[in-house]
């Protein structure tokens, strides 16, 4: 096994040679979040790869957010260190599926989980993060609304709007497996934890939670709250930021079993390897770019 600093050291170097930007996201594994660049949220990172200066994107996260890095910066190479590295609620719905269920529901708006394929972002009206679902759905002039693919997501916007939510039947492995019980457990080890969830996982987690967010905005919530305690219902890999940002604040996950393995993929050796040889690079046919740019875009303008 290679020295973590001594390929570290080695990223830096390569990183200012080829003139890129590393983007990771809170799940990445900590040295990896260590070099980066930005480690964020999906909203942040988006965001980041629409505006950042570089020829070269490193994304360190799963295929839908390297295609999303892709579509916004089309100029840019933009590479996926690890190329199986993939959200498996993404592979939850198809286009054509999409297509169909527009049939059934003329009327109504589709908002798009940032957690899609570029050819289902294509099909879709507007994209939406787990930062800014609840802000999407309003924002459409529609009173239907196709919710894809994440249904905990849907439901969890539906609690926050007048229009009808029709939510797809996808979920994330990981925050749909946090149960009522692993809520009961930890209040019980730690009865003065505020408890911190993902708006992914299910209706009656959230029920139980003192607040919902992004992953990002798990970690604001934690900075600024006066409390000394929390219980955080999301993927382990955000404890890494917790700790480094909120010194002086106890964080206990929610479980110790919330691992997501596609986040994990990406090692010091995939993004050296990938700087070294400018591969895999992620490429979204232009045809299908142009429209799943207008969802992504849609919803930066919000
Ligand atoms: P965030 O946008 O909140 O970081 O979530 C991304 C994700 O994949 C959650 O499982
Ligand atoms: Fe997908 Fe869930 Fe992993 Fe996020 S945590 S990338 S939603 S499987």
């Amino acid at each position: 096994m290679q020295d973590t600093a001594m390929l570290q050291d080695e990223i830096l170097r390569l990183k200012k040679k080829k003139n890129a930007i590393i983007l990771a996201h809170n799940y990445q594994r900590p040295e990896v979040q260590d070099i980066a660049d930005v480690t964020g949220d999906s909203l942040e990172l988006s965001r980041a790869a629409a505006t950042m200066d570089g020829e070269v994107i490193v994304f360190c996260g799963v295929d839908f957010m390297a295609e999303t890095a892709a579509i916004l910066s089309p100029e840019k190479m933009v590479l996926l260190p690890a190329p199986d590295a993939c959200c498996p609620m993404a592979g939850m719905i198809s286009a054509a599926e999409l297509r169909f269920a527009r049939t059934r529901h003329p009327d109504a708006a589709v908002v798009c989980y940032v957690n899609t394929t570029a050819d289902v972002k294509a099909e879709s009206d507007i994209c939406c993060t787990s930062a800014n679902a609840v802000s999407v759905v309003n924002a459409v002039r529609e009173n239907t609304v196709i919710f894809v693919p994440d249904k905990n997501l849907g439901k969890y916007a539906a609690r926050f709007t007048k229009k009808t939510i029709l939510p797809w039947e996808g979920f994330c492995l990981v925050h749909d497996r946090f149960t009522v019980s692993d809520i009961a457990i930890a209040k019980q080890a730690h009865p003065d934890a505020v408890v911190l969830v993902h708006p992914e996982c299910r209706p009656e987690v959230i029920d139980l939670a003192d607040h919902v967010a992004s992953t990002s905005g798990i970690i604001r919530h934690v900075k600024s709250a006066p409390e000394n305690e929390f219980i955080i219902g999301t993927e382990i890999g955000i404890m890494h930021r917790l700790a480094k940002e909120c010194p002086g604040k106890r964080c206990y996950p929610l479980s110790e079993k919330a691992i997501c393995t596609n986040m994990k993929k990406t090692t010091l050796v995939h993004v050296r390897d990938a700087l070294e040889t400018s591969q895999p690079v992620i490429k979204v046919p232009e045809e299908i770019a142009a429209r799943a740019r207008d969802a992504i875009e849609r919803m930066l303008a919000l």
